[in-house]
């Protein structure tokens, strides 16, 4: 078997309102985001073999600014607000949107934005809304199937598949996708691994490319 991928170092850096305030050393950032509550702090908790780094709640819609983690002194790994959380206020829904439009689209060192999607419920608009705009944008994303859990196999499976058939009425091709449970701990080396891929490649010279 493989070995595991080595986390050596994840230290909370900082959280910040905007993408301006953000590191400026110019480091690959890799932004996970999906819906509230879709799981990405306990994915952040997962990847970095650590429990508390990220604040998993119980509460959803906590995670309110763009929190930013350094992995192996190397890369940013981005805990970004969700989306599509009824209880917050319309002005305020707008203005994480506004935000995270700003982050995406500016910020230089953005490598990757790992789009979170819970694998468990139907494809929801606002997820294939995400995608679709940030194809036509051309910023590079990979999609991260969440709580794929081996007990619920055959109601994910359904689920994914049904995503799938939706991205492939606008796309001719699928960008990456990774299947992820925390509670089964599935699906954290692969996505470290294509990390630590496009790093290399960007090392060595390689331009970030656009999926489509
Ligand atoms: P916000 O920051 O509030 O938007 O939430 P989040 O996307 O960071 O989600 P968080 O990690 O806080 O998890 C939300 C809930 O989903 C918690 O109750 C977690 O325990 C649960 N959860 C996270 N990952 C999994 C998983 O793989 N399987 C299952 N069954 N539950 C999970
Ligand atoms: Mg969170």
């Amino acid at each position: 078997m493989a070995k595991p991928v080595k986390v050596s170092s994840a230290t909370f850096v900082c959280s910040v309102p905007d993408h301006t305030q953000g590191p400026k050393d110019r480091k690959p950032e890799y932004a996970f985001i999906g819906r509230s509550n879709v799981g990405k702090s306990s994915l952040v908790n997962m990847l970095t073999n650590n429990g508390k780094l990220a604040h998993v709640s119980s509460t959803p819609g906590k995670t309110r600014t763009l929190n930013y983690f350094l992995i192996n002194e190397s890369w940013y790994l981005v805990d970004l607000p969700g989306y599509g959380y009824a209880r917050r206020s319309k002005e305020e829904r707008g203005e994480f949107s506004q935000m995270m439009i700003e982050y995406f689209s500016q910020r230089e060192s953005l490598t990757c934005v790992m789009v979170l999607v819970d694998a468990r419920i139907e494809p929801q608009d606002s997820d294939l809304e995400l995608i679709e705009w940030l194809g036509e944008e051309g910023i590079p994303f990979v999609i991260v199937f969440t709580k794929a859990d081996l007990k619920l196999k055959s109601k994910t499976g359904t689920m994914i598949a049904s995503f799938k058939k939706e991205l492939l009425k606008n796309w001719e091709e699928l960008p990456p996708l990774f299947y992820t449970s925390t509670e089964d701990k599935i699906g954290r080396d692969e996505l470290l691994k294509y990390i630590e891929e496009v790093n290399k490649e960007l090392k060595n010279g390689g331009k970030k490319d656009s999926n489509k």
